[in-house]
């Protein structure tokens, strides 16, 4: 626990925070939400401008925030009103920070809830694995109608969704409440390495037996004609969740940083890596949805009941979804576990408090709206809380939750951000972090004064009036 001069934790060397960043940005994003959002919207004019969208748009923004986290040495608010101050801007700018972390604690509150079907589905393959054995598929002589119905049955129990949530929710504070180096570190250090090792084998595993060929026709054909506002505000919106970007998640993570560790390089891994696993879970997931002949817009229901499905056909199908749901599950947490630390960091340093009880502070309240989202899928359905605005009608908690955070806070954070460090920041402090020189310096500037906020607020319009 070495604390650096300003008094707070750093990472313990320069791969623990690159691993800390890639765990926080792989997670139900890319295995869940991902595979989702382009089924949903119609595969391939999605998945090559959310491409784009990472290149142009998130990766520059990715290292606006690491750079204020970096600068400030703070929680994010803190860091972005130190670097206002030493560019002798407005204070205010801090709000920038603060709206991000009131955002992370909504997502943290609905991913919870995502994180407890993860763990559902854990116990589901180890009693598959007790019945059936090792070798036949997973859920021998059931039938299909059944594995799809495991996800609507566990939603109709209130009652198991909640516990489900705050378990996952509970293992999320545990770590948090450890710190940097010894909690959120280690999660990162043991769990993402193991996590890749598992990915790869299912995902080369679903190359050689599904339907490859049209999954990858299905993802990367580009048709102009299905890029509405609607689903370009969806590939931002998807871009930015997946890099944990524009709440603030990763101007804290950006603060626990070491002098010398380049920003500038660690950004381009941390956004090659993330969306390497989004395209790869992409070709995981389709050819088995493909070759199971199921529909590829099922949204949310396609990791949690398309997969089972062909996992039944699979030789050894009740160890293989066993390992995926395990490493699904750890994903989620280390992304889970950034998701709290951005309001519990803003929450000790702030508040001058123990960690430990501005851990258990920010984690009562995702408790409080986890279980507002877990009963939207059964007691509350029929709740739709901001069912007044036309783009949230019809929405329960649960997805009013995502949709705000991804649609508005996301896109609107990472246009004010680009602002700040565009325009109102101290360019000599800028270029102190940020890593890099000449043409790579010039574009990353033009990028972040220009074309991202410029491109976020068409998108964000487009989108917002359908
Ligand atoms: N990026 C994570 C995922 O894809 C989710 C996440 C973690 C996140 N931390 C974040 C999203 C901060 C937004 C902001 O699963």
């Amino acid at each position: 626990m070495a604390a650096a001069g300003s008094g707070h934790e750093n990472w313990s060397s320069r791969s623990a925070f690159i691993l800390a960043a890639v765990g926080s940005a792989v997670g139900l994003g890319n295995m869940w939400r991902f595979p989702a959002e382009a089924g949903e919207n119609g595969g391939g004019a999605f998945v090559l401008f959310y491409i784009f969208c990472v290149i142009l748009i998130g990766l520059p923004v990715l290292l606006s925030e690491v750079l204020i986290g970096r600068h400030g040495q703070a929680n994010a608010p803190e860091s972005v009103r130190r670097l206002a101050r030493d560019s002798n801007a407005s204070e205010g700018w801090s709000i920038l920070g603060s709206m991000g972390v009131f955002a992370a604690f909504l997502i943290l509150s609905f991913y919870c809830v995502v994180g407890g079907w993860v763990a559902y589905y854990i116990g589901v393959f180890v009693s598959d694995l007790f019945q059936t054995g090792l070798t036949g598929g997973a859920f021998e002589g059931r039938d299909p109608t059944d594995i799809e119905g495991l996800l609507p049955g566990l939603f109709g129990n209130g009652g198991l969704m909640v516990g489900l949530n705050l378990g996952f929710l509970a293992v999320t504070m545990f770590f948090v409440a450890r710190g940097v180096s010894s909690g959120i570190e280690w999660v990162a250090v043991y769990l993402m390495p193991l996590f890749f090792v598992l990915f790869l084998c299912i995902t080369i595993y679903g190359a050689f037996t599904g339907n490859f060929g049209d999954a990858v026709a299905y993802l990367f054909t580009f048709d102009f004609s299905k890029l509405t506002g609607e689903v370009m505000l969806a590939a931002v919106g998807q871009a930015f969740f997946s890099l944990s970007l524009g709440v603030a998640g990763m101007m804290t993570y950006g603060a626990y940083a070491n002098r010398d560790t380049n920003l500038g390089e660690t950004s381009g891994i941390i956004a090659v890596a993330d969306t390497g696993v989004a395209m790869l879970a992409g070709l995981a997931i389709f050819p088995i949805v493909f070759a199971a002949g199921l529909s590829a817009s099922a949204g949310p229901g396609l990791m949690f009941q398309s997969l089972p499905i062909a996992f039944q056909a699979m030789p050894f199908g009740s160890l293989i979804g066993l390992a995926f749901f395990i490493m699904v599950f750890f994903a989620a947490l280390t992304s889970s576990v950034s998701l709290l630390e951005a309001p519990t960091a803003y929450v000790f340093e702030k508040f001058k408090m123990p960690r430990m009880v501005a851990t258990l502070i920010v984690g009562g309240g995702a408790a409080v709206l986890g279980v507002l989202s877990s009963l939207s899928f059964n007691d509350m359905a029929e709740f739709y809380p901001l069912g007044f605005i036309p783009l949230f009608a019809e929405t329960n908690f649960f997805d009013t939750l995502d949709g705000v955070t991804a649609k508005l806070f996301m896109p609107i954070g990472a246009i004010l951000t680009c602002i700040f460090v565009g325009w109102i920041a101290d360019t000599k402090l800028i270029d102190d972090e940020n890593g890099l020189d000449g043409l790579l310096h010039k574009t990353w500037r033009a990028l972040v004064r220009f074309v991202c906020p410029a491109a976020l607020l068409v998108i964000l319009i487009m989108g917002l009036l359908g």
